[in-house]
């Protein structure tokens, strides 16, 4: 493939999602609009990629990062105007410029594929992505000669009747020859109805040069939506939605109710594993085979390997080993690792722990800060009182410990191998390996004194 730069147009306020968040970065599918564009353009094989950033520009820097190289356009003077300003970043003085809106989030690789080959093929110094659309209220249309071929574009508001009864429009990305682009960015005015500079004015000047320029119709239309209000933002995030489970069943996963179920775009899910409805899988999680997912789950950057078993809890941050069995009702905070044949029943928290080989925490726990070695358990009401209401304190429960139900473990706490400790006790010394420790108040009965008291009533 020549040489093939993108940029990405993202300087507009979107001042219809009447939001302090500038429009590109509202999510959908798990991450900012423009952040799918970016990703479709590296998918496609395009390494260099320019962002024009504006409104809000140091927000939009710091979520895409070094994903992208950027310009800014301080003010926002129209499509032509934020060429013009990016134009100086590409310092090639030929090759091919990809254009694309950062809006525009379902837009695919395959689409920017064929457009690029399009225009490689045809020879034209500029294609432009087009759809044929039933309501083209809003959009530039394409205006084509008598033989067919274009002749310009024609925005809405400057548009005569008869083009606007044109049903072809621009989706508003387009690939150019940059030679030419240079050339035709610097011819620019703005006379025309919203005295911007139209980057689709180019289209007329190519023309009158005697250059050939193409449209090719897109397939689906709906990939080039652009994303205006919330509403359009949830109906993206639909579609997306779709395209996610769809992708995944086809590589094998069962999605038992796609329409109840959200996963990101980039989640990883393996063959023969089962999602069950109204479960969110989110940000980067991987899953392995075989899992069973779900029902009402959330689970947010995790990575969870094969035949794990996830009912009715929430997973943030956190690893799950091998054949591993959670919930239902668990809660799993950031830096959790379970490590293999672990079970982790219901109302267990645990953060920032290591839960080490055929342990199990079945009910009712709190662990945090702790390290966890082989087959322990953990008995029902087991809390880790790890915070002294300034410091975090660690707990280390060695292998084969036998926790009695209802132990406060007092961080800094240390619980030796084979260890017992009786129920209902509040450990604050160290218990060395194979003892027994019960720390809780002795016993005392009192023969006859609820008789005692009956009688005493009556009297
Ligand atoms: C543009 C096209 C129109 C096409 C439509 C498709 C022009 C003149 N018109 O119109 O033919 O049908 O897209 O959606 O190009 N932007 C900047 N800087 C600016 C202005 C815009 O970065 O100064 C960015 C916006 O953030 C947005 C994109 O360019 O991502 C498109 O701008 P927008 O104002 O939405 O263009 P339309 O008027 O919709
Ligand atoms: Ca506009």
């Amino acid at each position: 493939m020549p040489f093939v730069t993108a940029l990405i147009l993202a300087a507009g306020k979107g001042t219809r999602m009447k939001s302090d968040l500038p429009k590109v970065l509202h999510k959908v599918g798990g991450k900012p609009m423009v952040e799918h564009v970016l990703d479709a353009v590296r998918k496609a094989g395009i390494e260099k990629a320019v962002t024009v950033v504006g409104h809000e520009a140091d927000k939009v820097k710091n979520a895409l990062g070094d994903k992208t190289e950027y310009v800014i356009q301080e003010q926002q003077l129209g499509t032509g105007h934020a060429v013009m300003a990016a134009l100086p970043a590409i310092k090639e003085s030929k090759g091919t410029v990809l254009i694309a809106c950062g809006d525009t989030p379902l837009i695919t690789k395959d689409t920017f594929d064929k457009l690029l080959k399009a225009h490689f093929t045809s020879g034209s110094v500029c294609t432009i992505l087009s759809a044929k659309i039933t309501n083209p209220f809003g959009y530039g249309r394409i205006i084509r000669n008598p033989d067919t071929s274009v002749d310009r574009i024609v925005e809405q508001k400057d548009a005569l009747p008869h083009e606007l009864a044109v049903d072809e429009i621009n989706t508003g990305t387009y690939c150019f020859d940059l030679k030419w682009l240079k050339e035709a960015i610097n011819k620019l005015t703005v006379n025309n109805a919203q005295g911007e500079y139209y980057l689709t004015d180019t289209v007329a000047f190519f023309v009158s040069q005697g250059l050939k320029v193409n449209a090719f119709i897109v397939e689906d239309y709906q990939e080039t939506l652009g994303i205006n209000s919330r509403v359009q933002l949830a109906e993206a995030e639909k579609v997306l939605r779709m395209r996610k489970a769809i992708q995944l069943m086809e590589r094998g996963v069962t999605v038992v109710d796609p329409q109840s179920t959200f996963i990101d775009a980039e989640v990883e899910i393996n063959p023969d594993t089962v999602i069950e409805p109204f479960t969110f899988i989110r940000g980067k999680t991987r899953i392995g085979s075989r899992c069973t997912i779900g029902p009402f789950s959330d689970i947010s950057d995790c990575q969870i390997l094969d035949n794990a078993y996830v009912n009715r809890s929430v997973i943030i941050e956190s690893m799950v080993g091998e054949n591993c069995t959670i919930g239902p009702f668990a809660y799993l905070r950031p830096g959790t690792r379970l490590v293999e044949r672990v079970k982790v029943g219901d109302f267990v928290e645990i953060k920032n722990s290591v839960i080490g080989e055929g342990s199990k925490v079945p009910h009712l726990s709190y662990v945090g800060d702790a390290q966890v070695g082989r087959n322990v358990n953990i008995g029902c009401g087991t809390i880790t009182c790890n915070y002294d209401g300034k410091k975090k304190h660690p707990t280390k429960i060695d292998d084969g410990a036998f926790i009695g139900s209802n132990t406060n473990l007092v961080a800094p706490a240390e619980v030796g191998e084979g260890a017992v400790i009786g129920a209902g006790s509040t450990i604050t010394k160290k218990v060395p390996d194979y003892a027994l420790a019960v720390g809780r108040a002795k016993q005392v009965n009192i023969s006859e004194w609820a008789t005692k008291k009956e009688e005493k009533n009556e009297d």
